[in-house]
Protein backbone atom coordinates (compact mmCIF):
# COMPACT_ATOMS: atom_id res chain seq x y z
CA UNK A 1 0.00 0.00 0.00
CA UNK A 2 1.45 3.30 -0.80
CA UNK A 3 1.20 5.49 2.34
CA UNK A 4 1.76 9.22 2.08
CA UNK A 5 4.09 10.87 4.47
CA UNK A 6 2.29 12.47 7.23
CA UNK A 7 4.23 14.38 10.21
CA UNK A 8 2.16 13.36 13.27
CA UNK A 9 3.26 14.63 17.07
CA UNK A 10 2.26 12.34 19.39
CA UNK A 11 2.13 14.09 23.07
CA UNK A 12 2.98 11.70 26.12
CA UNK A 13 5.61 8.79 25.55
CA UNK A 14 4.01 6.62 28.45
CA UNK A 15 2.36 3.13 27.48
CA UNK A 16 -0.24 4.19 25.15
CA UNK A 17 1.88 7.00 23.88
CA UNK A 18 5.19 4.97 22.73
CA UNK A 19 2.94 2.22 21.53
CA UNK A 20 1.32 5.11 19.27
CA UNK A 21 4.28 6.03 17.66
CA UNK A 22 5.80 3.00 16.84
CA UNK A 23 3.22 2.04 15.01
CA UNK A 24 2.56 5.66 13.07
CA UNK A 25 6.14 4.96 12.74
CA UNK A 26 6.23 1.82 11.04
CA UNK A 27 3.21 2.85 8.53
CA UNK A 28 5.55 5.23 7.56
CA UNK A 29 5.10 8.64 8.99
CA UNK A 30 7.20 11.16 10.46
CA UNK A 31 6.42 11.38 14.65
CA UNK A 32 7.58 13.48 16.83
CA UNK A 33 7.28 12.19 20.24
CA UNK A 34 6.84 15.09 22.74
CA UNK A 35 7.23 14.80 26.60
CA UNK A 36 7.49 18.14 28.85
CA UNK A 37 11.07 16.33 29.64
CA UNK A 38 13.22 15.54 26.99
CA UNK A 39 14.84 12.54 29.12
CA UNK A 40 11.29 11.01 29.15
CA UNK A 41 10.54 11.42 25.52
CA UNK A 42 14.04 9.75 25.04
CA UNK A 43 13.00 6.94 27.60
CA UNK A 44 9.85 6.32 25.24
CA UNK A 45 11.87 6.67 21.88
CA UNK A 46 13.98 4.23 23.50
CA UNK A 47 11.43 1.82 24.51
CA UNK A 48 10.47 1.71 20.71
CA UNK A 49 13.77 0.94 19.65
CA UNK A 50 13.79 -2.18 22.45
CA UNK A 51 10.22 -3.33 21.31
CA UNK A 52 11.79 -3.43 17.04
CA UNK A 53 15.07 -5.53 18.75
CA UNK A 54 12.82 -7.75 20.25
CA UNK A 55 11.82 -8.50 16.76
CA UNK A 56 14.35 -8.22 14.78
CA UNK A 57 15.75 -10.49 17.33
CA UNK A 58 12.83 -13.16 16.78
CA UNK A 59 13.21 -12.89 12.74
CA UNK A 60 10.52 -11.05 12.27
CA UNK A 61 11.84 -8.03 11.37
CA UNK A 62 14.91 -6.80 9.02
CA UNK A 63 17.42 -4.81 11.21
CA UNK A 64 17.13 -1.97 8.07
CA UNK A 65 13.73 -1.78 8.88
CA UNK A 66 14.28 -1.40 12.58
CA UNK A 67 16.38 1.16 11.83
CA UNK A 68 14.61 3.40 9.61
CA UNK A 69 11.31 2.61 11.80
CA UNK A 70 13.27 3.86 14.61
CA UNK A 71 14.95 7.24 12.47
CA UNK A 72 11.18 8.41 11.82
CA UNK A 73 10.83 9.20 15.59
CA UNK A 74 12.33 12.30 17.22
CA UNK A 75 12.24 13.01 20.92
CA UNK A 76 11.30 16.38 21.55
CA UNK A 77 10.53 18.71 24.81
CA UNK A 78 9.25 21.46 22.24
CA UNK A 79 5.51 21.75 22.42
CA UNK A 80 4.53 25.09 20.50
CA UNK A 81 7.43 24.10 17.33
CA UNK A 82 6.33 20.52 17.73
CA UNK A 83 2.71 21.54 16.72
CA UNK A 84 3.66 23.86 14.42
CA UNK A 85 4.90 21.45 12.48
CA UNK A 86 2.45 18.43 12.35
CA UNK A 87 -0.55 17.47 10.45
CA UNK A 88 -1.83 14.94 13.12
CA UNK A 89 -1.63 15.66 16.60
CA UNK A 90 -2.28 12.58 19.11
CA UNK A 91 -2.73 12.87 22.51
CA UNK A 92 -1.69 10.08 24.76
CA UNK A 93 -1.22 12.00 28.07
CA UNK A 94 -2.09 11.28 31.80
CA UNK A 95 -6.28 10.55 32.33
CA UNK A 96 -7.20 13.58 33.37
CA UNK A 97 -9.53 16.22 32.27
CA UNK A 98 -7.46 19.99 33.05
CA UNK A 99 -4.20 17.86 32.33
CA UNK A 100 -5.48 16.99 28.48
CA UNK A 101 -7.76 20.43 28.15
CA UNK A 102 -3.88 22.55 28.66
CA UNK A 103 -2.26 20.28 26.47
CA UNK A 104 -5.52 20.53 23.81
CA UNK A 105 -5.22 24.81 24.42
CA UNK A 106 -1.74 24.81 23.80
CA UNK A 107 -1.39 22.52 20.99
CA UNK A 108 -4.31 24.07 19.08
CA UNK A 109 -2.56 27.99 19.12
CA UNK A 110 0.38 26.22 17.54
CA UNK A 111 -0.84 23.51 14.95
CA UNK A 112 -1.98 24.51 11.69
CA UNK A 113 -5.52 25.67 11.06
CA UNK A 114 -6.01 22.04 8.83
CA UNK A 115 -4.03 20.04 11.32
CA UNK A 116 -6.16 17.14 13.54
CA UNK A 117 -6.38 16.91 16.43
CA UNK A 118 -7.41 13.59 17.76
CA UNK A 119 -7.60 12.07 21.34
CA UNK A 120 -6.39 8.80 22.73
CA UNK A 121 -8.88 9.22 26.44
CA UNK A 122 -10.19 6.06 27.37
CA UNK A 123 -13.29 7.58 28.68
CA UNK A 124 -13.72 11.75 28.93
CA UNK A 125 -16.33 12.95 26.44
CA UNK A 126 -14.92 14.12 23.17
CA UNK A 127 -17.13 16.97 22.76
CA UNK A 128 -15.52 18.29 26.75
CA UNK A 129 -11.90 17.75 25.14
CA UNK A 130 -12.90 19.50 22.06
CA UNK A 131 -14.05 22.72 23.94
CA UNK A 132 -10.71 23.17 24.97
CA UNK A 133 -9.21 24.37 21.26
CA UNK A 134 -11.28 27.38 19.59
CA UNK A 135 -14.35 27.09 17.97
CA UNK A 136 -12.77 26.38 14.36
CA UNK A 137 -10.34 23.90 15.37
CA UNK A 138 -13.85 21.59 16.46
CA UNK A 139 -15.12 19.88 13.37
CA UNK A 140 -11.21 18.64 13.54
CA UNK A 141 -11.19 17.22 16.85
CA UNK A 142 -11.83 13.16 17.31
CA UNK A 143 -11.54 10.56 19.68
CA UNK A 144 -9.00 7.78 18.50
CA UNK A 145 -8.51 5.11 21.49
CA UNK A 146 -6.13 2.68 20.93
CA UNK A 147 -5.21 -0.37 22.93
CA UNK A 148 -2.19 -1.93 24.69
CA UNK A 149 -0.10 -3.16 23.52
CA UNK A 150 -0.65 -1.01 20.80
CA UNK A 151 1.51 -2.60 18.37
CA UNK A 152 -0.02 -5.98 19.29
CA UNK A 153 -3.87 -5.44 20.02
CA UNK A 154 -5.53 -4.82 16.13
CA UNK A 155 -8.83 -2.02 17.43
CA UNK A 156 -9.32 1.89 17.00
CA UNK A 157 -12.68 2.87 18.69
CA UNK A 158 -13.36 6.59 17.12
CA UNK A 159 -15.49 8.63 18.79
CA UNK A 160 -17.09 11.97 17.17
CA UNK A 161 -17.57 14.96 18.96
CA UNK A 162 -20.50 16.98 18.66
CA UNK A 163 -18.64 19.08 15.64
CA UNK A 164 -16.28 16.11 14.04
CA UNK A 165 -16.98 16.55 10.28
CA UNK A 166 -17.05 13.69 7.77
CA UNK A 167 -13.73 14.55 6.62
CA UNK A 168 -11.80 13.90 9.98
CA UNK A 169 -13.82 10.67 10.47
CA UNK A 170 -12.51 9.91 6.93
CA UNK A 171 -9.03 10.66 7.81
CA UNK A 172 -8.85 8.45 10.89
CA UNK A 173 -10.20 5.27 8.76
CA UNK A 174 -7.10 5.72 6.06
CA UNK A 175 -5.02 5.84 9.12
CA UNK A 176 -6.25 2.91 10.82
CA UNK A 177 -6.09 1.15 7.00
CA UNK A 178 -2.08 1.77 6.92
CA UNK A 179 -1.66 0.77 10.58
CA UNK A 180 -2.99 -2.63 9.84
CA UNK A 181 -6.25 -1.61 12.32
CA UNK A 182 -10.03 -2.26 12.90
CA UNK A 183 -12.11 0.84 13.73
CA UNK A 184 -15.44 0.97 15.46
CA UNK A 185 -17.31 3.70 16.32
CA UNK A 186 -18.53 5.03 19.66
CA UNK A 187 -21.16 7.39 20.60
CA UNK A 188 -19.33 9.47 22.60
CA UNK A 189 -20.71 8.44 26.07
CA UNK A 190 -18.57 7.44 29.31
CA UNK A 191 -16.20 4.77 28.40
CA UNK A 192 -16.90 4.77 25.00
CA UNK A 193 -17.91 0.86 23.80
CA UNK A 194 -14.41 -1.18 25.31
CA UNK A 195 -14.29 0.33 28.83
CA UNK A 196 -17.65 0.34 29.49
CA UNK A 197 -17.46 -3.66 29.37
CA UNK A 198 -14.37 -4.00 30.82
CA UNK A 199 -14.39 -1.92 33.56
CA UNK A 200 -17.21 -2.74 35.60
CA UNK A 201 -15.72 -6.89 34.69
CA UNK A 202 -12.33 -5.68 36.37
CA UNK A 203 -14.33 -3.98 39.18
CA UNK A 204 -16.47 -6.77 39.94
CA UNK A 205 -13.08 -9.36 39.86
CA UNK A 206 -11.71 -6.64 42.15
CA UNK A 207 -14.70 -6.58 44.68
CA UNK A 208 -14.25 -10.55 44.47
CA UNK A 209 -11.04 -10.67 45.31
CA UNK A 210 -11.80 -8.04 48.00
CA UNK A 211 -14.26 -10.10 49.78
CA UNK A 212 -12.04 -13.12 49.66
CA UNK A 213 -14.31 -15.53 47.15
CA UNK A 214 -10.78 -16.71 45.50
CA UNK A 215 -7.43 -16.23 45.58
CA UNK A 216 -5.80 -13.13 42.98
CA UNK A 217 -4.30 -16.54 40.98
CA UNK A 218 -7.46 -18.10 41.31
CA UNK A 219 -10.04 -15.61 40.38
CA UNK A 220 -7.36 -14.86 36.86
CA UNK A 221 -6.91 -18.50 36.19
CA UNK A 222 -10.42 -18.48 36.25
CA UNK A 223 -11.07 -16.13 33.59
CA UNK A 224 -7.68 -17.11 31.48
CA UNK A 225 -9.12 -20.97 31.58
CA UNK A 226 -12.75 -20.46 32.18
CA UNK A 227 -13.18 -17.55 29.37
CA UNK A 228 -10.36 -18.19 27.66
CA UNK A 229 -9.50 -14.73 27.78
CA UNK A 230 -5.27 -13.83 27.48
CA UNK A 231 -4.61 -12.26 30.69
CA UNK A 232 -7.28 -12.73 34.18
CA UNK A 233 -8.37 -9.39 35.02
CA UNK A 234 -6.69 -8.53 38.52
CA UNK A 235 -3.43 -9.04 35.57
CA UNK A 236 -4.50 -6.98 33.07
CA UNK A 237 -5.50 -4.10 35.56
CA UNK A 238 -1.99 -4.22 36.68
CA UNK A 239 -0.89 -4.07 32.78
CA UNK A 240 -3.30 -0.86 32.12
CA UNK A 241 -1.70 0.54 35.44
CA UNK A 242 -4.25 0.92 38.40
CA UNK A 243 -4.20 4.77 38.61
CA UNK A 244 -5.51 4.48 34.87
CA UNK A 245 -8.29 1.73 35.52
CA UNK A 246 -9.90 4.57 38.74
CA UNK A 247 -9.79 7.01 36.45
CA UNK A 248 -11.81 5.37 34.25
CA UNK A 249 -14.09 3.59 36.92
CA UNK A 250 -14.77 7.51 38.05
CA UNK A 251 -15.59 8.67 34.75
CA UNK A 252 -18.20 6.15 34.20
CA UNK A 253 -19.57 6.36 37.54
CA UNK A 254 -20.17 9.73 37.44
CA UNK A 255 -21.12 9.76 33.82
CA UNK A 256 -24.06 6.41 34.63
CA UNK A 257 -24.02 6.91 38.41
CA UNK A 258 -24.22 3.02 38.43
CA UNK A 259 -22.94 0.96 41.51
CA UNK A 260 -21.04 -1.43 39.87
CA UNK A 261 -19.26 0.98 37.96
CA UNK A 262 -17.70 2.25 41.47
CA UNK A 263 -14.16 1.69 42.12
CA UNK A 264 -13.78 -1.01 44.62
CA UNK A 265 -12.22 0.24 47.78
CA UNK A 266 -8.73 -2.50 47.14
CA UNK A 267 -8.28 -0.76 43.76
CA UNK A 268 -7.75 2.97 45.53
CA UNK A 269 -5.94 1.94 48.09
CA UNK A 270 -3.63 0.43 46.26
CA UNK A 271 -3.44 3.62 44.10
CA UNK A 272 -3.11 5.30 47.32
CA UNK A 273 -0.23 3.40 48.59
CA UNK A 274 1.45 4.47 45.18
CA UNK A 275 0.93 0.40 44.00
CA UNK A 276 -0.14 1.32 40.20
CA UNK A 277 0.64 -2.12 38.76
CA UNK A 278 3.78 -3.40 36.52
CA UNK A 279 4.95 0.16 35.97
CA UNK A 280 5.99 0.22 39.65
CA UNK A 281 6.58 -3.53 40.46
CA UNK A 282 3.75 -3.82 42.90
CA UNK A 283 0.12 -4.09 42.25
CA UNK A 284 -2.38 -6.92 42.83
CA UNK A 285 0.96 -8.72 41.91
CA UNK A 286 5.14 -8.12 42.44
CA UNK A 287 6.65 -7.82 39.55
CA UNK A 288 10.30 -8.45 40.24
CA UNK A 289 12.57 -5.71 37.78
CA UNK A 290 14.07 -8.02 35.39
N1 LIG B 1 4.72 -4.12 23.42
C1 LIG B 1 4.85 -4.59 22.16
N2 LIG B 1 4.65 -5.87 21.83
C2 LIG B 1 4.32 -6.73 22.81
C3 LIG B 1 4.18 -6.33 24.14
C4 LIG B 1 4.39 -4.97 24.44
N3 LIG B 1 4.25 -4.48 25.68
N4 LIG B 1 3.84 -7.41 24.90
C5 LIG B 1 3.78 -8.45 24.06
N5 LIG B 1 4.07 -8.04 22.81
C6 LIG B 1 4.08 -8.87 21.60
C7 LIG B 1 5.18 -9.89 21.65
O1 LIG B 1 6.39 -9.35 21.14
C8 LIG B 1 4.61 -10.97 20.78
O2 LIG B 1 4.81 -10.59 19.42
P1 LIG B 1 5.09 -11.71 18.27
O3 LIG B 1 3.85 -12.57 18.24
O4 LIG B 1 5.28 -10.89 17.04
O5 LIG B 1 6.30 -12.44 18.72
C9 LIG B 1 3.10 -10.94 21.05
O6 LIG B 1 2.86 -9.64 21.59
C10 LIG B 1 2.69 -11.98 22.05
O7 LIG B 1 3.48 -11.77 23.21
P2 LIG B 1 4.00 -12.91 24.18
O8 LIG B 1 4.10 -14.20 23.40
O9 LIG B 1 5.20 -12.44 24.89
O10 LIG B 1 2.90 -12.99 25.30
P3 LIG B 1 1.40 -13.39 25.24
O11 LIG B 1 1.08 -14.36 24.16
O12 LIG B 1 1.13 -13.73 26.65
O13 LIG B 1 0.67 -12.01 24.86
C11 LIG B 1 -0.36 -9.99 25.38
C12 LIG B 1 0.85 -10.84 25.60
C13 LIG B 1 -0.46 -9.60 23.89
C14 LIG B 1 -0.19 -8.73 26.21
C15 LIG B 1 -1.65 -10.80 25.79
O14 LIG B 1 -1.51 -11.27 27.10
C16 LIG B 1 -2.93 -10.00 25.70
O15 LIG B 1 -3.49 -9.84 24.62
N6 LIG B 1 -3.39 -9.50 26.85
C17 LIG B 1 -4.63 -8.70 26.93
C18 LIG B 1 -4.31 -7.28 26.52
C19 LIG B 1 -5.52 -6.40 26.56
O16 LIG B 1 -6.63 -6.78 26.92
N7 LIG B 1 -5.31 -5.13 26.20
C20 LIG B 1 -6.35 -4.14 26.26
C21 LIG B 1 -6.25 -3.39 27.56
S1 LIG B 1 -7.45 -2.13 27.65
C22 LIG B 1 -6.71 -0.81 26.93
O17 LIG B 1 -5.59 -0.82 26.51
C23 LIG B 1 -7.52 0.41 26.75
C24 LIG B 1 -7.89 1.19 27.90
O18 LIG B 1 -8.46 2.22 27.68
C25 LIG B 1 -7.66 0.80 29.29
Amino acid sequence: MEVSERRVLVCGAGLMGHGIAQVMAAAGHRVLLYEPELARAEAGRARIGGNLERQVAKGKLEQQVADEVLARVTATSELEASAAQATLVVEAVFEDLDVKGELFGAVDASAAPDAVLASNTSSISISRLAAFTTPERRSRFVGMHFFSPVPVMPLIELIRGAETDDATEALVRQLAVELGKEVIVSRDRSGFIVNRILMPYLAEAMRAFEEGLGTAEDIDTGARLGLNHPMGPLALADFIGLDVCLHIMEVLHEGFGQPHMAPPPVLRQLVEAGHLGQKTGRGFYDYPPS
